[in-house]
């Protein structure tokens, strides 16, 4: 099996080796190609890498190129992790809007806006390049914004499921909490990329007993705090709300603390420097600490499980995950071609979500107006244009007044100039 790493020189990669590693009997991986245009970063992460993989015995061989269409060539999953601008992008994506009083944030509101515009189009070629190289591979997709970015793969007709690891994060702290094993833990995930819910926690199965009212008196605090949420909105919801909701629930408060902090995209550089000088040390051969600082832990198990479901021969049936998938009448209020991140049944005939019961218009009506968002985000992406920007803020839950979405417009084109073809 051959799988080729997009955005290969990430430092997030050997995360994912160490995946491939631990998981070696779950995902046969013979040959793992990692590409870049950061031909030094490449070089350093694939050298460690090859190092991870040798201390475990794996027997995978580790390619590194900044050849994209040699990387993709005769790939049976190619896995998109990449960054359009790096941290200095991310930075200020994170710093303009709080300009405005708005969240700065990579994902959420203005700037998850700005992430879009630069990064759909460069997927897209990728993706049509790994389409000519072979129109059977599957594409896995960290990307962020994940649901938009898997909007527009799914609208080009490519074979590609989003993935993320809020879920398979909670899934983890609750299993800690209940002192059961992670598989045992089902949860009743519900939403879309960064605004979801666990609206219940079932042990054994997704027709297991919901535990989740105990969890919530027993554990509340310990979770609510993790969330930095009152415990109340939890009772209240009776849900536990992703910690992106934090950005909706309670807006103000986080835009008057990252007025006081340095941006995370500065944490992230310092952290990722850092990072880059032990990767270069050719005494290392396992993951180091520090990477768990990062937001992505664990999503080496979720990205190894749900590239084997997709590559597996079927045989044992689809094996459920929660990812980003085509909506298909799941949540009857949203149109078919919208992306949700729910668990599915996930087989080589690809992802298929699981019935989800009517949901309280607690959750509807903000699902409804960031999929709105979402929507006229990909057409702004796809089809350029101020107008199409400005529309796409207009609609989104936490701007809607019209002289802030111009505010926005304007810094939005002034600080992406050069990753806008039409601007
Ligand atoms: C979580 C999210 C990812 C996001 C990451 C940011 O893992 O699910 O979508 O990319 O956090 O982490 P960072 O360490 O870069 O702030
Ligand atoms: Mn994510």
């Amino acid at each position: 099996m051959r799988l080729a790493v997009v955005g290969g020189g990430s430092t997030y990669t050997p995360e994912l080796v160490d995946g491939f590693a631990r998981l070696r009997d779950v995902l046969p991986v013979t040959e793992l190609v990692l590409t870049d245009p950061a031909e030094d970063r490449l070089e350093t992460v694939g050298g460690l890498a090859r190092r991870i993989l040798a201390r475990a015995g794996h027997p995978a061989a580790v390619t590194t190129t900044s050849d994209l269409d040699a990387a993709v060539a005769d790939a049976d999953a190619v896995l998109l992790q990449l960054r359009v601008g790096g941290q200095a992008a991310r930075e200020r994506d994170e710093t303009w809007p709080l300009e405005c009083g708005c969240v700065g944030q990579e994902t959420t509101g203005a700037g998850g806006l700005a992430k879009a515009l630069r990064t759909v189009p460069v997927v897209l070629d990728i993706a049509e390049r790994v389409r000519r190289a072979n129109p059977d591979a599957w594409i896995v997709d960290f990307t962020n914004p994940v649901g938009i970015v898997t909007r527009a793969l799914l609208a080009e007709g490519h074979r590609a499921v989003g993935l993320c690891n809020v879920a398979i994060g909670l899934q983890r702290k609750f299993a800690a909490l209940l002192d059961v094993s992670p598989e045992e833990v089902h949860l009743d995930h519900v939403g879309l990329n960064h605004l979801t819910w666990e609206l219940g926690v079932r042990l054994g199965g997704p027709d297991g007993a919901d535990v989740l009212p105990g969890l919530l008196a027993e554990h509340g605090e310990t979770i609510a705090a993790d969330l930095r949420l009152p415990k109340a909105v939890l009772d209240r919801l009776g849900a536990v709300p992703s910690y992106y909701l934090r950005y909706f629930y309670a807006h103000d408060e986080v835009v008057a603390e990252m007025r006081t902090r340095p941006s995370r995209a500065a944490e992230v550089a310092a952290m990722e420097r850092r990072l880059l000088e032990m990767y270069a040390d050719p005494a290392l051969d396992t993951k180091p600490e520090l990477l768990a600082k990062r937001g992505g832990a664990h999503y080496s198990e979720a990205a190894v499980a749900l590239t084997a479901a997709l590559l597996g021969d079927g045989s044992g049936g689809g094996s459920v995950q929660v990812v980003n998938t085509r909506n298909d009448g799941t949540l009857p209020f949203l149109p078919d071609d919208a992306v949700i991140e729910v668990p599915a049944e996930v087989s080589p005939a690809g992802a298929k979500p699981l019935p989800v019961p009517p949901l309280s218009p607690l959750y509807t009506g903000l699902i409804s107006a960031v999929t709105a968002y979402e929507h006229l985000a990909l057409e702004a992406a796809l089809r350029g244009g101020r107008d199409r920007v400005f529309a796409a803020l207009l609609a989104h839950p936490l701007v809607g007044q019209y002289t802030l979405a111009e505010e926005l417009t304007d810094r939005l084109i002034a600080h992406n100039r050069e990753y806008l073809a039409w601007a």
